[in-house]
């Protein structure tokens, strides 16, 4: 990339703003644990679960030590093993096909970027006519944008595939009316600082209305416990959230919707007269099913080169290119060159067609974005500086 074309680079979360806002809530949280010293599965871990449900309105809520191994556990919960093949979106972060042991690429739609539901469709036939156990399928509703939960559940149902919703990108959007953490079997999330609602280290969570898979939940949780303590019943992991983090996250959960209603305002001030003018096309605002909470608008220079930038609210800096080129495994997998080249040829083996050629770009937004930041997305400099990657 030409030196002189590099826009000037913008902080991706301006973490320090939210700390502020918090600021002696947060310290008497961390203090309160301090005194109790129960650090492992405290009282702050039970309410922080509690407020959740209470909140996305899940029947339960297993909080756990990341959004990677909110995955992980569902899967090892439902006894998903080698052999058994995982539809993924061809587009999300590596987690999502990380904790799969045969994951199925399909691919996304142009539009939303989340999965394509005839890609899913052709996805699940071509695993069964290549003999694979195809057990479930993991939408991911990326980067505030819900995936399109009815038609995926439909499929899933006539299929015979369990639902694992990703929604580390989106915990707080809703979907006709309802949070995401409700949809599917059981709705994976992440806390990691910049997802809508961070914690202050790493942390995740799971959300079913399955009483008998939380169970299961809470013992791959610690090491596969049983009824007694040194009693391990099944493969489990070291999967909880700490209580500190615990205790954070109820003062952050406190504010969440008042952070979902300003990230909507900054939103509304994103200028579609100033888009169009930079020839950004605008993508299909969640293909019409979703309602846009917390949602960045989806936009792609007309070109083809798409970019995506957070209208809807602060944007507080480029967070990644992904790849210069959309891959058809995850940026970690595509890293790992081999590791790469084998998830590509179970895609390709999956007959599916990958998109291609999409360079993204997208911002962190939160209540602070001013105007200027904003126009800064659309500034020449910006647009140059992503083609000529
Ligand atoms: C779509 C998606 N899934 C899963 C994860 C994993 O979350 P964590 O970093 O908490 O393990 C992320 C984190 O960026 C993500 O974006």
């Amino acid at each position: 990339m030409n030196q002189h074309l590099r826009p000037e680079p913008v902080a991706f979360i301006d973490i320090g703003a939210q700390r502020r806002r918090l600021g002696a809530k947060i310290d008497e949280a961390v203090a309160r644990v301090l005194t109790h010293c129960q650090f492992i599965n405290g009282p702050e871990v039970t309410q922080l679960e509690a407020d959740l449900a209470a909140f996305c309105g899940a029947k339960h809520v297993v909080a756990c030590a990341s959004g990677t191994d909110a995955l992980l556990m569902v899967l090892m919960a439902q006894g998903i093993g080698p052999g058994d093949a995982v539809i993924c979106p061809s587009f999300t972060f590596c987690a999502t096909g990380e904790v799969v042991a045969l994951p199925l690429f399909v691919d996304v739609d142009e539009t939303t970027f989340n999965m394509n539901i005839a890609s899913l469709k052709k996805g699940i036939a071509t695993g069964r006519k290549l003999g694979l156990k195809v057990k479930a399928v993991i939408p991911v509703d990326l980067f505030g944008q819900p995936a399109d939960h009815d038609a995926i559940a439909e499929v899933a149902k006539s299929e015979g595939l369990f639902v694992l919703d990703d929604a580390a990108q989106s915990f707080g959007a809703t979907y006709k009316g309802k949070r995401l953490g409700t949809f599917g079997l059981a709705t994976a999330t992440s806390f990691f600082p910049a997802k809508p609602l961070g914690c202050f280290g790493d942390g995740g969570a799971i959300f079913t209305d399955d009483a008998d898979l939380a169970e299961r939940l809470r013992s791959v949780r610690v090491h596969g416990q049983g009824t007694e303590k040194y009693d391990n019943v099944r493969l489990g992991l070291t999967g909880r959230l700490d209580t500190m983090q615990a205790a954070i996250l109820i003062e952050k959960l406190k504010i969440f919707q008042d952070e979902i209603d300003a990230r909507d305002n900054v939103a509304g001030r994103h200028p579609p007269a100033e888009r169009r003018a930079r020839g950004v096309r605008q993508c299909a605002q969640g293909a019409g099913h979703s309602d846009r909470d917390l949602l960045p608008e989806v936009d792609a220079p007309a070109d083809g080169l798409q970019a995506l930038s957070g209208g809807r609210g602060r944007i507080a800096g480029q967070r990644k290119v992904v790849g210069g080129r959309h891959q058809p495994a995850d940026a970690r997998l595509s890293r790992t060159g081999d590791a790469g080249s084998r998830h590509q040829g179970r895609a390709r083996r999956a007959g599916v067609r990958l998109a291609n050629n999409w360079r993204m770009l997208s911002f962190v937004i939160a209540r602070s974005t001013c105007d200027e930041a904003i126009q800064s997305c659309y500034s020449d400099r910006w647009i140059a500086s992503l083609r000529s990657q």
